[in-house]
């Protein structure tokens, strides 16, 4: 297996884990939107015959009209395919995400946002990555559950 830097032409394969992995999809624009904006933050995992089988999605927000004030990293969507997980795949693509979101925009803090029941995910987010929940957001999903927001503050690079 190979975790490598996602590319544009990764928008099919990345999209294909994502209908199997989650309700929660995405327009092919975004996919494409996302590699092509923050080339640095999204990678992928593929099998010996290319396929791809575990992607991380993720993005730089500023939330500020003052550009240094609040830069942090968001992960859009990750997810490992089932004969594949709890290999750490999704830990070593969330360090590689991390890790750029630090050295190449400077973000102070990661977020994301998951299901308050995804056991599995949560595990990985605090136990594994140190993530804490920061807040509680009713109703964020389509159906209805809340989401944790959680985050985790960054290394700074000296
Ligand atoms: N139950 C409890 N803890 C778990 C589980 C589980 N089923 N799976 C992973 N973890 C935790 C453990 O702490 C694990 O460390 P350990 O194996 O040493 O105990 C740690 O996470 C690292 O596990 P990885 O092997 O790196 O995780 P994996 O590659 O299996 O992927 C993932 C985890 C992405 C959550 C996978 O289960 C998956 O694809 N699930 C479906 C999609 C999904 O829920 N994605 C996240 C949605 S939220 C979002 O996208 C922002």
């Amino acid at each position: 297996m190979d975790i490598r830097l996602a590319r544009a032409e990764d928008f099919v394969g990345m999209q294909q884990a994502n209908l199997v992995n989650l309700p929660e999809n995405y327009h092919i624009r975004l996919w494409i939107y996302h590699i092509v904006t923050w080339p640095q933050l999204s990678y992928v995992v593929e099998d010996f015959k290319g396929r791809i089988i575990g992607y991380v999605l993720a993005k730089i927000e500023e939330e500020s009209e003052d550009k240094t004030a609040d830069i942090h990293g968001h992960i859009n969507s990750i997810s490992v395919l089932r004969g594949y997980r709890r290999l750490g795949l999704a830990k070593k693509l969330m360090l590689l995400s991390q890790e750029a979101m630090a050295s190449v925009y400077k973000a102070q803090y990661v977020s994301l946002h998951v299901r308050e029941t995804n056991k599995a995910a949560i595990g990985l987010y605090r136990d594994t990555l140190g993530f804490e929940v920061a807040d509680v957001e009713k109703g964020y999903y389509a159906d209805g559950e809340d989401a944790y927001m959680m985050r985790l503050n960054l290394e700074s690079e000296p």
